[in-house]
């Protein structure tokens, strides 16, 4: 079975599909850190992510950063790794790591922007997990302060902004809801209430 989870930036898309994956005993990666590997393998190296040779040279040494370190979480990282999206060699070129795994034997749950769109559209269920931009702000500022970083809720939100139009804007795999993914609104759900709605989504398909 493939699940594939997507949704804009701090929907709590990334929990949930961790949840799923473990509670149907599936294999999950996060697409996302992919990217974010490529954005933070060019700012160690002080180059440019907008820089197309730059970035495809990264993507295509993506495994030379470990998806555990840290620093992929840093909002530089995944601003870089937003900017690194747009590109499609760059896109081509982790095409493939996704699609080998998505056919591992147990199954997998993959979470992105292009999971049910462009690299698994064959998925058995498609999740598109959103929230209003105002709350995945709180979200996601809660989250900032939590860890001691020093923001404003309107910085964090004006952040969010730029990322969703950069997302959903860009000409390569842009972000959007496949029309037969069903839509998960996690605006006025905790992630116990989500998690609910997203089993009886996967056991009724
Ligand atoms: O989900 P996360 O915030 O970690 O993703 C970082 C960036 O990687 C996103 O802003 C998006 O531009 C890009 N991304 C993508 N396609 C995916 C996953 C992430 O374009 N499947």
């Amino acid at each position: 079975m493939i699940i594939a989870v997507d949704g804009p930036v701090a929907a709590g898309k990334g929990t949930l599909a961790r949840r799923i994956a473990a509670h149907y005993g599936l294999a999950y990666l996060d697409t996302g850190a992919l990217y974010r590997a490529v954005g933070l393998k060019i700012l160690r190296e002080g180059g440019n992510p907008s820089d197309p040779a730059v970035a495809l040279a990264a993507a295509q040494r993506v495994e030379e950063i470990a998806l555990t370190d840290p620093a992929l979480r840093d909002e530089a990282t995944g601003e870089a790794a937003s900017i690194v999206a747009a590109n499609t060699d760059v896109r081509a070129a982790l095409l493939r790591y996704q699609r080998t795994f998505a056919k591992r034997p147990e199954g997998a749950v993959l979470d992105g922007r292009d999971i049910g769109t462009v690299v698994c559209p064959d998925a058995d269920v498609k999740l598109y997990v959103t929230a209003s931009a105002e709350v995945r702000a709180e979200r996601r500022f809660a989250e900032l302060k939590g860890k001691g970083v020093e923001t404003t809720y309107a910085a964090v939100l004006a952040d969010l902004l730029a990322r969703d139009a950069r997302d959903m804007g860009r000409g390569a795999a842009p972000l959007k809801k496949a029309p037969d993914a069903h839509l998960l609104d996690t605006s006025k759900l905790d992630i116990e209430a989500a998690f609910k709605a997203a089993c009886h989504i996967i056991d009724t398909a």
